[in-house]
Order: C-alpha cells, then structure tokens, then sequence
C-alpha cells in the first residue's frame, strides 16, 4: 500500500500537522507576550514542562544515536547496520527538540549563542550548552551522507565524510556521555530542593547508564511505531538482540540505584508509604523492573508483544524519571505545585510532532532506511470534466491539502487556548494590597435583630471615639480594610475587640508575628497579595539591620549546615509577638518559613475562625457572627458573586460629620468617590 492510500499515516500526519498550528499560535504569543501570559511558571518554579520534557527528555531520547553508533562502529557488531541510520536520525531530532525548547523557554533567545564566547568554566550549564551545540554538529556531520547522497555534486564530500566517520562517531560518543551525564551534574545544585529518593551525589551515573538503557529502547520504539505506520515487519531479530542488551544495562540501573539508596542510609524512604515512595515505585516499575521482566520472557518464544510493551514501559519510565529530577520531586521539599498550562503542553506536543514530522518526510524521500517505502502517490486535483460533465481525478485531497487543512484547524484552536489561558492569567494575576486606614463608623443595630450595620461616616479619625448618635447608632472608631482599593471594603470594629480581649494585652492574640520592636505590626506588611503568597524574607534587609558580617552566625548558627531556611535560625526566634504568646492565628504551613499566604486567607483565618469559635455556644438558628454580611457590605452567596459586587464608594471628609449629616443619610454605601486611599 503507497503511504497517500495508507489511512494510518494519513491520520497520523493529519495530527502532527495540527498540532504544530496549535504550537505555532502559542509560539508567536510567547515571543510577543513573553512567559507570564503563556506559562504557568513563577519565580518559586522557574522551570517547568519545556525544560523537564523538551530538554531533559529530548537528550534522554537521543541516547539511541550513541549507543547503536557505538554498537556498530566501535563493538563491530556489524549487523545492527540497517538501524544506524534511523537511530542517528532520532538522535538529531532530539536534539533539535532540546534547542527549540530552550529557545522558546529562555527569557532572551537572541542570546543563546553567548556561551560559546563568553565561558563560564565554573557552570555545569556551560557544559550543557557546549555539549549539546557540539554534538548537535557532529550528529549533523555523521547524518549528512544521507542528505548529500541525493547530489552528484557532493560526492567528493561524502567520500571526506565517510573517511572520518570514525572519529566522528568517538567524538560523538565522547560529547553525548559527557552531556547525558552533565545533566545529572546540573541537578546536584538542586541538592536541597529535591526529595531523597531522587537526589544523590551519584546523580551523574544514574543518568549515564540510564541514558544507556533508554537509547536502546528508544531505538526499539522508534523501529516499532515505523514499521507499523509503512505496514512492515520491525527487524524482529535485531529488536531481540537490542533489549538482551537493554535487560544487563537495566539490571545494573536497578543495583546501582537501589544500591546507592542504601548507601547513603535513605532506602526507607522507598517503603515509607508516602507519594513520594509510590512514585519512585511506579517509575522503577517502568522504567525497570517490568522491562526486564518482559524482555526476559521474549527471550524464549517469539514474544513479540512482550518486545513492544517493554521497550514503550522503558522509554515512558526514563522519561518520568527525568521530569522527577527536574521538578516533581522538587514538590516535596518547596511544597510549590507546578501544574503546566495547557499552552505549555501544546507547545511542548508541537515541537515533537514537527519533529516527527521531519523524520517521516526524511524516511520517505531519502535513504533513511535500507528499504525505503513506496513513493506517495502522485495526486490529480479532481475537476470537472467539461464532455462527459463528470468529475475526474482522485476523490481525496492530496497530501499538501491535507496538512494545510491540519495546520488551520490548529491555528484555530491555538488561537482560542492562548485566550483562555490569557483571560485566566489575568484574573489570577497580582493583586497587591493597599494598607488599611483608621476610620470614623457609625453602628446601628439590624432590623432582625443579629448583629449591627457598620457605614463609613468618616474616612479619617482625629481621635478614639466611643459616642451615641441620635436616632440610636453609635459612633465608633474602626479600621477600614479596603485592601484592593476598589471600595469592596470590610468595616472592622478594631477598637472594640482590642476592649473585649484584655485591652493593652489583647494584641499578641491576633498579631502573631511581628518585626522587632514592633508590637503590632499590620498584618499588610506581610500578607502583601490578595491572592498569592508573599516571599517576606529579605536577605540583605537583615544581614545590614544585624550588623553586617557580624549578622552571619547569627543565623547560620552551624557552619557546616546547609544555607537553607530549614537550616537557618528559625524566623519566629526574633518575630513572634512577644510574650505571653496566645495568637489565635493557626498556621498550617510548615514546608517554608516566611512565606506569607495572601491577604484573604489571613483575614479569614484570623477573623472567621474566631467567629466561628465564638458562635459554638449558641444555636444555629443564631449565628450570624460567621455569616458573610457580618463582615462584607451585601448579600452574596459565593466568591465569585462578591467580586461582582460594584465599588463602594467613601465621601471624602476631613472629620466626621456634624450629626446632622449622619441622620441626614451621607452614608459611606453612595457618593463620590474621595479620592483614593
Ligand atoms: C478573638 C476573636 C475575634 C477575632 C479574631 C475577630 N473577632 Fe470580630 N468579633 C468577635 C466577637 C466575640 C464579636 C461579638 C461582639 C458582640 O456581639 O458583643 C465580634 C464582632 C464583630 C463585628 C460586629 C458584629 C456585629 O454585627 O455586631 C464585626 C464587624 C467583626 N467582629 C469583624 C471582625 C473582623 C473583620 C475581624 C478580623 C479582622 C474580626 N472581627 C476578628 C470576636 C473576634
Ligand atoms: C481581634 C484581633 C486584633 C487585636 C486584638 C488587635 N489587633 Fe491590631 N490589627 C488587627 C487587624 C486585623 C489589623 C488590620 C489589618 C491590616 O493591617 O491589614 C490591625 C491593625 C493594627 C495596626 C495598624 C493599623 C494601620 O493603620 O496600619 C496597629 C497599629 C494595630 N493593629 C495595633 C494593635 C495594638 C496595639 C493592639 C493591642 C492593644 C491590637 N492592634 C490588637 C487585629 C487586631
Ligand atoms: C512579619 C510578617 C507577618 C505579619 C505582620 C503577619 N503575618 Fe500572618 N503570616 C506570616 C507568615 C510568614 C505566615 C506563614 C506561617 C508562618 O510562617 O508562621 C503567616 C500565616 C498567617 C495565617 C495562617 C494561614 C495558614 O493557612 O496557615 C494567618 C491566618 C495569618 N497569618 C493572619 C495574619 C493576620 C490577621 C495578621 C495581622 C494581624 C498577620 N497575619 C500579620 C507573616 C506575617
Ligand atoms: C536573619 C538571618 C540571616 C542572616 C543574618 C544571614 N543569613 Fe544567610 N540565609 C538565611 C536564610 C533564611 C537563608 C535561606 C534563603 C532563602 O531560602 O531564600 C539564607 C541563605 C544564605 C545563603 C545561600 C544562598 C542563597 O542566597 O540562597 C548564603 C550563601 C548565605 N545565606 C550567607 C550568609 C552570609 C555570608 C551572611 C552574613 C553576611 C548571612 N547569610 C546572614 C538567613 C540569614
Ligand atoms: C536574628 C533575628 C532575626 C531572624 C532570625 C529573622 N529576622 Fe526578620 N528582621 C530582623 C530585624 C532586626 C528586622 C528589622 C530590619 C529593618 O529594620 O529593616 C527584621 C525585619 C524583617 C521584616 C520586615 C522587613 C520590612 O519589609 O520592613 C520581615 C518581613 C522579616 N524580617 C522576615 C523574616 C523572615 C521571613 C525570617 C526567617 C526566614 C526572619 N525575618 C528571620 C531580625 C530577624
Ligand atoms: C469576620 C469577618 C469576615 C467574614 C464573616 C467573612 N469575611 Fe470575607 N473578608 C474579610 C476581610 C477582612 C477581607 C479582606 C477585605 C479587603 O481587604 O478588601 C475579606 C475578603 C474577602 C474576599 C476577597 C475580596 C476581594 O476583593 O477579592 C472574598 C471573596 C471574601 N472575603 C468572601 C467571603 C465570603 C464568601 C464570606 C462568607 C462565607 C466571607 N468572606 C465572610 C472578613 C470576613
């Protein structure tokens, strides 16, 4: 069957080419807008799905290019030949997956070539980076006889290049080792970020042999997906050969990570029961254990089944294995949840289905495989046949139609991603917190009878105050929590509770961390977002305020620990609230000191867990300090409908208003707006 008849690659192709349109469409947003607006990272996870799968998993991927090179050339193993040039092939592929992912990933692109002139001998990402532009050439060099095979031209250069295959295919395996296992070495500056199970000073070789291991199901995976979308039989006894060595390499990963577990005391963790220990499981148990496990049941039988399960289990577990380093198992320690948006995932499927797409188009019109497929069809428009009045030609659209067809389609969903993802950026976007003000209210007691109706009389106090009012209101002084400065404000009787809880002592009951020789610091200088949490620690701020170099062992109290927050003189030694200490403000966090949570739920865990408290005694049918009318202005069910809520406006005055005006109704809930806070 000819690849235009054959309905598998034409849907295959038909995918690919879609979602490239959809990655295009994300691409140019990403440049035009930049990371914010097209990623889900933060400054807590810088790095996210385009460097833990384009990158780390790109090399991963390219390890088949090394180890058949090596195979062949250097082990001799001369009939592994037929699979040299597939294998080199995905190797550069993988490659350029790891360039372009670094490219759209890093905030500068254009300056992506400075490592090659500006050497940072200190950096293991500089060895990254030589490594990957070098071998990225010699993979280009030792593939380039296919190319050149197509020229008459070029055959004088063919001879040159096949003369020096040799030390191109050394110079290659050298690079890729180097790199396969600099990547590892990158990881040990995570040390303290990463979970146990997954760090290790041998993180270098864990990569190495691993990358061994998956080059060789790489290239299994690569002979199957082929030979099943051209309608051949994969090079079933060369497969065999491929995972008999894939099985010894797999067992050694298997002894040395376990090994090395033990080693340094941490293979407990593996049993502890945790996430963390399950995922380890889940990623042994693919990348390893049921691979070898398969493949030593292929060796008896035909077992081809077994072949294929094994080898996709191996490269999807590596695979795993590599995001694991590079940031799930970072969740661990920062307690950072980092979910890829989708414009990230469509970016990251983009660039490997152009990959694929490459591939297919070089397996088709060159020499890529001994026995290339049959050539596509040459396809006729169908037209109208202007004698007959019938239609003639193929009744399909030809490949070139096709794939612009695809390319649409994902344009348009690309378009319609980046806008959802755009439109939930910007409701989850930054929401900094303007300080409250001290403000003149005035109190009257609801129609119902629970609770009392607080409206803004002045938004300034000259002094305490504690009056009636005519008409039966009181006038008191309070604070006004106008956080987001859009008028949504919360009228808090702060005066009146200082009184119900102990007066002058009351303070350490709600402010529970304060700045030194501060006794009630505003919660807003810590709590800064309304939303997000707030990173309060400020390094240099405190190595000038305790005496410059002095200041080190204050805090780095053993000098051969770690410099971490875990490790460092614990925050609340010098902010808690003085003593006696009995804040009412439960902290849930653990994971980071001095990360402040934003600015709603510390109110609400400040001020609704007391409410709450308070209410326990009365019936149901009572409580209404918990109820959200006690605090916010209007009648509202959800968060949601809160935020609808129109402004609230403040009559801007200097003092409160002689009583005539506040009978009069020159209530903070109408007016001009006052300027603002
Ligand atoms: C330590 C416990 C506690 C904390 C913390 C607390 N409250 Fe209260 N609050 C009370 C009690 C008790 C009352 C009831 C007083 C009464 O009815 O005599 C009250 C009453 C109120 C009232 C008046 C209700 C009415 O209709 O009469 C408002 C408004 C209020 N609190 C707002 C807040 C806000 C806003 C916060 C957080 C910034 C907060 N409270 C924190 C205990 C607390
Ligand atoms: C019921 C809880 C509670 C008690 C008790 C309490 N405060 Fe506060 N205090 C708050 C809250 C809530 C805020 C304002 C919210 C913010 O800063 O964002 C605040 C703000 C303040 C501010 C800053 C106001 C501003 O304009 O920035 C000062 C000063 C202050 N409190 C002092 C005290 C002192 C002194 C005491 C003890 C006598 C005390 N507070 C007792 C909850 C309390
Ligand atoms: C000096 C900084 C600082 C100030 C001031 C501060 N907080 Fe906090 N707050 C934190 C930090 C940091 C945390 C996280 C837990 C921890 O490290 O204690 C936190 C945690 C909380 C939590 C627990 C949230 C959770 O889910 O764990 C609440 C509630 C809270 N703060 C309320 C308040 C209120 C109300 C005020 C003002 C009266 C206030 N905070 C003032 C720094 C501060
Ligand atoms: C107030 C306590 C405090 C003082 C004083 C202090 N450190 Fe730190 N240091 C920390 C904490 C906490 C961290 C962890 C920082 C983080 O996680 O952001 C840290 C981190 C570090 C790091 C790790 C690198 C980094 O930035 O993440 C170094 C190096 C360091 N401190 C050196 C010093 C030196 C040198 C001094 C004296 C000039 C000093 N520190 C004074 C608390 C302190
Ligand atoms: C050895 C005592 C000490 C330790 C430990 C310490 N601090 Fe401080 N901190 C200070 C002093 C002193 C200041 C006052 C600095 C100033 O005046 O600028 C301060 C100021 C601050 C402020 C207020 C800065 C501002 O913006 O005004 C914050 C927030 C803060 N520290 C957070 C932290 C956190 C978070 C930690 C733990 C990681 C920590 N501190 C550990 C002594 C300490
Ligand atoms: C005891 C007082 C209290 C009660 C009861 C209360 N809140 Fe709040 N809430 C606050 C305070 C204080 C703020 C901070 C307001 C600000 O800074 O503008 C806040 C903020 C919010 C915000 C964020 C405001 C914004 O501008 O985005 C939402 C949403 C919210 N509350 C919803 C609710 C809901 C829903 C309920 C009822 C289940 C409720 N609150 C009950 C005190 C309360």
């Amino acid at each position: 069957m000819t690849p235009a008849q054959n309905p598998r690659l034409i849907v295959t192709k038909a995918v690919l080419w879609f979602l490239v349109g959809v990655a295009a469409v994300v691409a140019v947003v990403r440049f035009a807008r930049g990371l914010g607006v097209t990623t889900a990272l933060t400054d807590a996870t810088p790095w996210g799905m385009w460097v833990g799968f384009d990158v780390m998993g790109g090399v991963a991927l390219a390890a088949g290019g090394f180890v058949v090179a090596a195979t062949v050339y250097i082990f001799r193993r001369e009939r592994y030949h037929a699979i040299v040039r597939p294998a080199i092939l995905t190797a550069f592929l993988g490659y350029l997956a790891v360039i372009i992912g670094l490219m759209i990933d890093i905030g500068r692109p254009w300056n992506i070539w400075r490592p090659m002139f500006h050497w940072n001998l200190h950096s293991p990402l500089f060895e990254v980076a030589m490594c990957v532009m070098l071998y990225t050439t010699v993979l280009a060099l030792e593939f380039a006889p296919v190319v050149l095979e197509r020229f008459s031209w070029a055959v004088p250069i063919i001879r040159f290049l096949r003369r020096v295959t040799l030390p191109l295919v050394i110079l290659g395996i050298a690079l890729s080792t180097l790199h396969q296992s600099s990547l590892g070495t990158l990881f040990l500056l995570s040390g303290a970020r990463m979970h146990p199970l997954w760090f290790s000073p041998l993180l270098p070789v864990h990569f190495l042999v691993s990358a061994v291991g998956l080059g060789l199901g790489m290239v299994t995976v690569e002979s199957l997906v082929t030979s099943w979308l051209y309608r051949r039989q994969p090079e079933w006894d060369l497969l065999r050969g491929l995972t008999r060595a894939a099985t010894v390499v797999l067992s050694v990963y298997f002894v040395v990570r376990l090994g090395d577990l033990a080693w340094r005391g941490e293979l407990g963790r593996a049993f502890d029961g945790s996430w963390f220990a399950v995922l380890f499981w889940i990623e042994m148990g693919m990348s390893t254990l049921a691979p070898v496990a398969l493949f030593l049941r292929a060796r008896k039988g035909d077992g081809h089944w077994a072949i294929t399960w094994g080898s996709f289990l191996m490269t999807a577990g590596f695979v795993l294995h590599r995001a694991d380093v590079g940031g799930i198992s970072h969740i661990a320690v920062t307690g950072q949840v980092y979910v890829p948006a989708p414009t990230e995932v469509a970016v990251s499927l983009g660039i490997v289905s152009g990959l694929g797409l490459i591939f297919l188009f070089f397996v088709e019109n060159l020499k890529v495989w001994e026995e290339p497929p049959p050539a596509v069809d040459h396809f006729t428009p169908a037209a109208m046949d202007p004698v007959s009045s019938q239609y003639i030609g193929s009744p399909w659209l030809g490949e070139g139609q096709r794939a612009a067809l695809a390319v649409i389609c994902g344009v348009v969903v690309g378009i319609a991603l980046v806008e959802a993802q755009v439109e939930s950026r910007r409701r989850s976007a930054a929401r900094p917190i303007h300080p409250p003000r001290s403000a003149a209210v005035e109190v009257t007691p609801r129609a119902d009878g629970k609770g009392h109706v607080f409206e803004v009389v002045s938004p300034t106090v000259p002094a305490a105050m504690t009056e009636a009012v005519a008409g039966g209101g009181l006038l008191q002084d309070a604070i006004l929590i106008d956080s987001g400065g859009e008028g949504r404000l919360v009228l808090f009787p702060h005066a009146a509770h200082q009184r119900r809880l102990g007066g002058e002592a009351s303070c350490t009951a709600c402010h529970h961390r304060n700045v030194p020789l501060d006794r009630a610091t505003s919660c807003s200088h810590c709590h800064r977002d309304m939303y997000r949490w707030t990173d309060t620690f400020d390094h240099a701020r405190h190595v000038v305020a305790l005496d410059q170099s002095l200041s080190c062992r204050v805090c780095h109290r053993d000098r051969n620990a770690a410099r971490t927050r875990a490790e460092s003189r614990a925050c609340a030694s010098c902010h808690q609230a003085t003593p006696p200490h009995l804040t009412r403000v439960r902290t849930t966090r653990e994971a980071e000191p001095g990360l402040a949570p934003g600015y709603e739920k510390a109110m609400h865990g400040l001020c609704l867990g007391c409410h709450r408290e308070e209410e326990k005694g009365v019936a149901v049918a009572d409580r209404s300090l918990s109820r959200c009318t006690t605090c916010h202005r209007d009648e509202f069910a959800s968060d949601a409908e809160m935020r609808q809520r129109p402004p609230f406006t403040v009559v801007a005055a200097t003092s409160p208003e002689p009583e005539g005006a506040v009978g009069g109704g020159v209530r903070g809930a109408a007016g001009t707006t006052g300027g603002s806070p």
